[in-house]
């Protein structure tokens, strides 16, 4: 009998990767294909541990290589997508946003144009709670209007629309997840958590950013998965389902804990200039999804001190990480707020 085949794209990621092992664990009749980039921010080596075979296969490529991505379909005729593929961080849209518009929009294009020709069953594009822009008061639902404001949620944003429209228009079995900040293990460590996680344990400067009372609603990369596969296989078509598990602090209580989990000073934390257009709070209604039966399971201390541990056990994964190109952009983006 044939397998179901998904595809997986950004699979080398955090949480892509995340992800996968997932699907080995709960779909162990799926082949999970692979297809990846390998960007700064992909590795190889967050799956390394899964062999290829029947079950498996690692594909290294670009979701904007219309002809690659073609052929792939071609070839393997998919029963689910999953686009996890984009360029993620704020802070780099922010210095150079050109691969954000040709991934997270343009590659989107790409996807949804070969399903268009192609067929597939369901496509679940992952999105972004940040597409909703800042909100001060309540929660986000689904159907609030999207008010991006930096280059990388403008570019989510876009490529919301587009999966939208190729519903409305050509009738594509789309759902869309806008997830919220997701921390665990194999987070590159230019996100907030990893990266306060591993300056801490060299006793280097945390910057925080301005009076770090901004707040953000963090998710379990487990739970976050869990969350993706429900809606991608239960979600209803053409839906919109918002991913949280309402765990809203403010940064600096969390660089705090981190520091408490470490037996590190807060003498550690230093304030400096503020990004800009930094969205001052998310929050999400999330009853749409909890409607499908999700909950979170992982509570956010105890997942927070598992994180950690994951980065003191795993310095060999991080370190090499944190030389080479990201020390360049340490520098160009941190320099001249540190003073150095
Ligand atoms: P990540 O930066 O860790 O991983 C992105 C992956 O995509 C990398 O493996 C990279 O090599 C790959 N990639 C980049 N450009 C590509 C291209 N053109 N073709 C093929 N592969 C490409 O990101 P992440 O944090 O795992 O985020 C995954 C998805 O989830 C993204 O779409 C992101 O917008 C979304 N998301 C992330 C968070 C979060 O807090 N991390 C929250 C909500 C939603
Ligand atoms: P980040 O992990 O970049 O996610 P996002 O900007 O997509 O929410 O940042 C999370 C929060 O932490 C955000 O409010 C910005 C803040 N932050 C800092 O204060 N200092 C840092 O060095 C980084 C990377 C983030």
């Amino acid at each position: 009998m044939r397998r179901p085949r998904i595809l997986v794209t950004g699979g080398a990621g955090f949480i892509g990767s995340n992800f996968v092992r997932f699907l080995r664990s709960w779909r162990p009749e799926y082949r999970v294909v692979v297809l990846d980039k390998l960007t700064y921010a992909g590795r190889r080596e967050n799956l390394a541990d899964i062999p290829e075979c029947e079950r498996f296969r690692f594909v290294q490529g670009d979701i904007a290589d219309q002809a690659l991505v073609d052929a792939l379909f071609a070839e393997e005729r998919f029963d689910f997508v999953v686009n996890f593929a984009a360029e993620t961080h704020v802070d780099r849209s922010i210095l150079e946003a050109g691969a954000f518009i040709r991934t997270d929009i343009w590659g989107t294009w790409v996807l949804l144009e070969v399903v268009r020709r192609r067929g597939t069953g369901r496509f679940l594009q992952v999105s972004t709670d940040e597409v909703y822009g800042q909100v001060l008061e309540g929660s986000a639902a689904e159907s609030d209007p999207l008010a991006p404001r930096s280059p990388y949620a403008a570019s989510k944003a876009g490529a919301d629309l587009m999966a939208l429209a190729y519903h409305e228009t050509f009738g594509l079995p789309i759902l869309i997840t806008r997830g919220s900040n997701t921390f665990g293990p194999y987070q590159h460590p230019e996100k907030f958590i990893p990266l306060f996680i591993t300056n801490a344990i060299d006793d280097q400067p945390l910057p925080l950013y301005g009076d770090g009372r901004q707040v953000r609603d963090w998710i379990y990369v487990a739970d976050h998965c869990a969350a993706i596969d429900l809606v991608l296989h239960q979600g209803e078509v053409g839906r919109v389902y918002n991913v949280g598990a309402g765990n809203e602090r403010e940064n600096i209580q969390v660089a705090r804990l981190i520091l408490r989990l470490l037996s590190k000073p807060e003498s550690l934390i230093r304030p400096v200039a503020d990004r800009p257009a930094h969205d001052r709070r998310y929050s999400l209604d999330t009853s749409r999804l909890r409607a499908l039966g999700w909950a979170p399971r992982h509570p956010f201390e105890e997942a927070l001190a598992e994180t950690v541990r994951w980065y003191q056990d795993n310095e060999a994964w991080w370190r090499p990480i944190k030389q080479g190109e990201f020390a360049e952009f340490y520098r160009r983006n941190y320099g001249h707020r540190l003073g150095g």
